[in-house]
């Protein structure tokens, strides 16, 4: 038996900040993964997207820069040497991850851990053959896609032609024709990249809009970008099926086909908790996810759940969060954990950042708001940069603290933007104060400074 003050299931986002911020503490802490360090982030999510995602920014500018006076002849894409270099940025971060762990002194073991119970030597997980035992228990298992009984889906998973993120960024070769089940972000961010570098994409959502939650302006926006780069859109249009090279839908009561060598399933993920011995603890669970309170702990008290096993916000950053909670409330430290102003973002071409309340969201929750909208052109440099661009930036305003409880934007560098909107969510300040700082002139993120003065 290994005792241990903390015990880590899980080594993704959540799994390995609460692992190295306990370690940084001082904590003996024990992490047990299962497969890579740095989990679905790293090794089959966030990460892998981007570098695809940048390599076909590149070669779109590459193909368009004449009107910026520039000119390429015999513009390519190496799809396989694209993987290639993902596969080398997210070797570097797990590496990156796996030397943290060496510096906090966390004992990492590689093997899939099982929750055999609470014993007089705290709580205890297998694995690997051998038994771990922690004072603390933080569960941060992550999720996995969610596969609904759509007929001939499973089987389609099973033989390779329906495939989730996991195999889609791994992929060597391109697809003839690429659909996509679902115009969520995962959806989304996979359609812009395959279309982007050439290949015809159909992506069928169930809804009227694309990207969820987005701000619908926003989302419209986006559908209509996307639209420019080629993708065939089928919105409210139900998946019922999946045949052999073909996905069957719904479109208004009449059953179709859209034909694919290649099929994405990305209508969502679900918290992870089959098969690790969870039933062994006693934690309240709803719809699948681990309940807990606003110290991440559940009712089980020193056993806590971080990131997507609790199903609140799965993004990564929601976890790092969750974890440095979860890990001041072990050491005993005033924290405690609150979402409203944890920002999303889309990566594509144009890139998506929210924060906060939409207009719609925040009059469903009784505030007094008003919105006020520039466009991006007013920003010099958005102008300087993008051609043709059609981004905005919308500001959601109580009335009544004079604060801002939303911000939304679609345009260049808005991913790199949203934290300064996030940090003004979040800290309840007055218009009237944000309007007194100075922006660096000229930056994209002036934008937000002229709407401000709009309100
Ligand atoms: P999602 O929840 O974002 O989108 C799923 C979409 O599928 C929804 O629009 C839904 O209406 C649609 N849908 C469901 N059933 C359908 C059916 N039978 N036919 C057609 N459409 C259907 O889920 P997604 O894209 O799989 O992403 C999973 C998670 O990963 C999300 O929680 C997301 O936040 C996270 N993620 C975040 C990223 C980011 O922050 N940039 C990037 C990638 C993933």
């Amino acid at each position: 038996m290994v005792k241990s003050d903390v015990l880590v299931l899980g080594g993704g986002p959540g799994g390995y900040l609460a692992a190295e911020r306990a370690g940084q503490a001082g904590k003996s802490v024990t992490l047990i993964e299962k497969r890579a360090l740095g989990g679905t982030c790293l090794n089959e999510g966030c990460i892998p997207s981007k570098a695809l995602l940048n390599s076909a920014k590149l070669y779109e500018h590459a193909l368009h820069s004449d009107v910026f006076g520039v000119t390429a002849e015999n513009v390519k894409i190496d799809h396989a040497k694209v993987v290639a270099r993902k596969d080398k940025v997210v070797k570097a971060l797990v590496s990156g991850v796996g030397a943290k762990m060496s510096a906090h002194n966390v004992n990492v073991v590689m093997a899939e851990g099982v929750i055999q119970g609470k014993t007089a030597d705290g709580f205890v997980v297998k694995a690997g053959g051998e038994e771990y035992a922690g004072d603390k228990l933080i569960l941060a298992c992550g999720s996995v896609p969610v596969v609904p009984p759509i007929p001939g889906l499973r089987e389609g998973i099973e033989s390779g032609f329906v495939m989730t993120n996991r195999e889609i960024l791994s992929l060597k070769t391109l697809p003839n024709k690429l659909v996509v089940i679902g115009g969520g972000v995962i959806g989304l961010e996979m359609a812009s990249y395959f279309a982007m570098i050439g290949v015809p994409v159909t992506v069928i959502e169930m809804l009227d809009k694309i990207a969820g939650p987005t701000e619908r302006e926003i989302s419209q926006i986006l559908l209509k970008n996307y639209k420019k780069k080629g993708i065939d859109f089928k919105l409210s249009c139900k998946v019922t099926g999946v045949g052999d090279n073909c996905v069957l839908y719904e479109e208004k009561g009449v059953e179709k086909k859209a034909e694919a060598d290649v099929v994405l399933c990305s209508i969502g993920r679900r918290a992870f908790t089959q098969d690790i011995g969870i039933e062994n603890l006693g934690v309240v669970m709803e719809r699948g996810a681990v309940v807990t309170d606003d110290y991440m702990q559940t009712n089980v008290e020193g056993v806590y759940a971080v990131g997507d096993i609790n199903g609140k916000l799965m993004l990564a950053h929601t976890a790092y969060r969750e974890a440095e909670v979860a890990v001041n409330h072990i050491l005993g430290k005033k924290d405690k954990m609150r979402y409203h102003a944890i920002p999303s973002v889309i990566y594509t071409n144009p890139e998506v950042a929210s924060v906060g309340e939409t207009e719609e969201s925040a009059k469903a929750k009784g505030l007094e708001v008003k919105s006020v909208k520039v466009s991006m052109k007013f920003s010099g440099r958005y102008l300087a940069e993008v051609e043709k661009g059609d981004g905005i930036c919308k500001l959601i305003v109580d009335t009544k603290k004079n604060c801002l409880v939303g911000v939304h934007m679609i345009g260049s560098y808005t991913s790199e933007m949203i934290y300064g909107a996030a940090m003004m969510v979040e800290s309840e300040a007055t218009v009237e104060y944000f309007k007194r700082l100075v922006f660096p002139h000229p930056t994209v993120c002036e934008i937000i400074r002229e709407a401000l003065f709009e309100i």
